[in-house]
């Protein structure tokens, strides 16, 4: 392994944009379809794999609910957590915010509170036996209506202590914030902290939409504001984070090639950015393999990824204390590193 390649390996960091679904690899995924009795339209692990080609946002998302629906019992839930956590423990992630959705299960008749517990129990775990730190996310899937999110919000109130956010994933386009402002008011009064998925495959206008119409405190992606010099300048100000993902930007073609990514671009005018790995099963990578591929193709240096490292800590919710706790872990990894 070179130098630099075990330096991102062992340096200490946070995830903050990880679709919890997006982490069921194929394997777990016949294991848990098996128990359930439930036939998939794969045959195998490779069959699965094969599968994984996307052209688009949208090519991803048909094939990602689809087998989300092998998840039923609260058990499941764990699982997959569970998996999750256990590869953050091999990346040195020492805290993650992971998104759910809701309404991929719900809709299909699984209740929303197994879904909270399963994920909630897995969550507990990670604390107590590998010491890892996690905050939830609910996201709203933007292709249904602004009602079915409202239902989902009230849903969710119950369990407003396990959830620290909610958030907008799913087809971008043409569902721009706007349509959900009302649900983020509600949101906002429930005091629950606010994101969205903005400016992957939308227009900067669906950026400035979440900042001023959904009050986010972070933008997920974000990677097209480079087109609006005007939000640019507002993003390095307030020092809004953008949660960026290498792979997946390259495996939906939000970018054509690594070489093209503009991640780098963004670090060096001062906005916030942090790596993160999406849907690290259909991806071809966790966390960590987003940084090894930034080294490798855009020459990410120590100085950059401390900074990427630093920014993933302190764009995160946790409180100061804690933030402070976990730079201060990363900063004597600094310094034994050198
Ligand atoms: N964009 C939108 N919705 C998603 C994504 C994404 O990258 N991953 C999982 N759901
Ligand atoms: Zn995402």
């Amino acid at each position: 392994m070179s130098n630099m390649i075990e330096f991102l390996q062992k340096m200490p960091k946070a995830e903050l944009h990880i679709h919890i679904e997006g982490s069921l690899e194929p394997d777990l995924m016949f294991k848990i379809a098996r128990r359930n009795g439930i036939r998939l339209s794969f045959a195998s692990v490779e069959e699965v794999k094969a599968a994984y080609r996307f052209d688009n946002l949208q090519s991803f998302l048909d094939i990602y609910y689809d087998a989300a629906s092998v998840l039923q019992t609260e058990q499941d839930f764990y699982d997959m957590t569970w998996a999750y956590l256990q590869h953050c423990q091999e990346q040195n992630v020492l805290h993650t915010e992971l998104f759910f959705d809701p309404q991929t299960h719900t809709n299909r008749g699984i209740e929303f509170e197994f879904i909270i517990n399963g994920i909630g129990r897995a969550m507990n775990d990670g604390k107590q036996t590998l010491g890892i730190s996690s905050l939830l996310i609910m996201c709203f899937l933007r292709h249904l209506s602004a009602e079915s999110a409202l239902n989902t919000l009230n849903q969710a109130i119950p369990f407003k202590e396990f959830i620290i956010g909610v958030g907008l994933d799913s087809s971008e386009i043409p569902h721009p914030p706007e349509k959900f402002q009302g649900v983020f008011e509600r949101a906002l009064e429930e005091g629950f902290l606010t994101v969205a998925h903005a400016g992957e495959e939308g227009s900067p206008n669906y950026i400035w939409q979440a900042l001023n119409l959904l009050k986010v405190k972070r933008i997920d992606h974000g990677v097209r504001c480079i087109e609006d010099p005007i939000l640019m300048q507002k993003l390095v100000d307030e020092q809004i984070p953008l949660t960026v993902c290498p792979l997946s930007n390259i495996k939906l073609g939000v970018f054509e090639k690594m070489a093209d990514h503009n991640i780098l671009t963004l670090l060096k005018h001062g906005l916030k950015v942090t790596v993160n790995s999406d849907d690290p099963a259909y991806f071809c990578g966790y966390v960590n393999e987003n940084f090894f591929v930034l080294h490798r193709e855009l020459g990410l240096n120590r100085q950059q990824a401390i900074q990427l490292a630093r920014n993933s800590f302190e764009a995160s919710f946790l409180v100061a204390q804690e933030k402070q706790r976990l730079i201060d872990q990363l900063e004597k990894y600094i310094q034994v590193s050198v």
